[in-house]
């Protein structure tokens, strides 16, 4: 039988009547409790302090109960929003968000005391379409955890792994990520009870974890067995630099010294002063930037309300490198002090409609040009529907060249 991930999409697959069916059965039910119940006792929390935990994948908030049951504050994630809607019409108690695990853990640095996952992550493994790398989503989604977790938390997941390579490859991205910790299999000699556990810490943590009973299966890194490319995803990012200017040194190039920290140091930014020659400092920064990308204002004007550009306009726009993007405006977006603002420009190329959105400070626009402005004006909302209605507009250049009168080269 194929396995969930191998069919569609997490927020595909857990449809309505997935989510239904997921959430009453009574054997889900049984089997998510006790594996959360495993992952709570694996993380060994204080239970007299009050926590914070983060249910990474939480669904319909099977896993979540159980938090709220065992006295803790929690914070689901999920990616399917009938699984989400199931949740919210059985009341959890748990915060939702709908999010993408792979699109990182969206909180503020250090917020959560811990974090679990059940039956989700093995979903960053598999790749839904051909421009997504899972082994990046994996790393982003690690980086991002840490980040919101407070110094020495705590993470364990129990995940369905489909092979050694997915474990790996898990493995490696909280390792790079800089967590410490492995993994932990209950029953591994069962193969319909065996489970998978990833225990892992943000740091230092006060209270271990609690391992009694469990089987560590996590390679060590000395093992004479690994072969070099297991090596290697399991190096931290220390030891990757350290590979990476011996390899250097042995090639006769020159390297940096090596310091007590032999990596790049994080960033550290100095907290902005609330002025700045007397101005709010982020109007500040702002007019700098602009002073900066539109020294001459000219892009300003295109975005002036009154005089500049508006839905309807038809524009060339001409990059350093020559080439060149023509499009009808059906949309203006004006960033916050003007600086995201971006124009969305549509045409037809081969009767197929094309659309680009076209960053109007992006510093490799050598120019923008008005081609045409037509005599009345759609109203400025229509414009977004004239996709493959009867209202859609041509091929844009070719109605440039006929209002100039120019004749088709034969
Ligand atoms: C088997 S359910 C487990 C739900 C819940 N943890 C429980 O114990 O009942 C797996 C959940 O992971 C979610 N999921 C899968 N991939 C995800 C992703 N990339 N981001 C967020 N959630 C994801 C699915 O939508 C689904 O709700």
């Amino acid at each position: 039988m194929s396995r969930p991930e191998e069919l569609a999409p997490p927020e595909i697959f857990y449809n309505d009547s997935e989510s239904f069916k997921y959430t009453s059965s009574t054997r889900v039910q049984h089997i998510q409790a006790k594996m959360t119940l495993r992952a709570l006792e694996l993380l060994n929390l204080e239970k007299e302090a009050p926590q914070l935990i983060l249910d990474l994948g939480c669904g319909s908030g099977l896993s979540g109960e159980i938090l709220t049951e065992e006295g803790y504050d929690w914070v689901g994630m999920d990616i399917s929003p009938s699984m989400l809607a199931t949740a919210l019409d059985r009341d959890v108690e748990g915060d939702l968000f709908l999010a993408d695990l792979g699109n990182g853990v969206p909180f503020r640095a250090g917020t959560f005391d811990a974090a679990i996952s059940i039956s989700a992550i093995q979903w960053l493994c598999n790749a839904d379409s051909s421009n997504v790398d899972p082994k990046k989503r994996l790393l982003f989604f690690f980086n991002t955890l840490y980040a919101s977790l407070k110094r020495g938390g705590k993470f364990v997941a129990q995940f369905y792994p489909m092979n050694d390579s997915q474990t790996e490859s898990i493995m490696s991205a909280a390792k790079l990520a800089g967590f410490g910790g492995g993994l932990i299999i209950d029953d591994p000699e069962s193969k319909r009870h065996k489970k998978y556990y990833l225990v892992l810490t943000a740091g230092l943590a006060e209270r271990n974890i609690n391992l009694t009973g469990a089987e560590m299966e996590a390679p060590s890194e000395n093992s004479s067995k690994l072969n070099r490319k297991k090596r290697k995803l399991m190096e931290t990012r220390k030891e990757y630099i350290n590979r990476k200017k011996e390899t250097m040194r042995k090639r006769g190039r020159m390297v940096a010294e090596d310091s007590k920290f032999t990596g790049p140091l994080p960033t550290v930014y100095e907290p902005l002063p609330p002025k700045r020659q007397g101005e709010n400092v982020m109007t500040y920064i702002h007019k700098q930037l602009l002073a900066k990308h539109d020294p001459t204002g000219k892009r300003r004007d295109l975005l002036n309300y009154e005089t500049g550009l508006r839905a309807g306009d038809i524009i060339k726009v001409t990059y350093l490198d020559r080439s060149d993007v023509t499009g009808r405006i059906i949309a203006i977006k004006r960033g916050q002090r003007n600086l995201g603002s971006n124009i969305l420009l549509r045409t037809k190329l081969n009767r197929v409609g094309s659309e680009v959105r076209i960053p109007v400070y992006n510093p490799n626009i050598r120019n923008i040009e008005v081609l045409y402005k037509p005599k009345t004006y759609m109203p400025r909302a229509a414009h977004y529907y004239i996709r493959e209605s009867r209202r859609d507009v041509d091929d844009v250049e070719a109605f440039v060249r006929r209002q100039n009168g120019e004749k088709k080269k034969r």
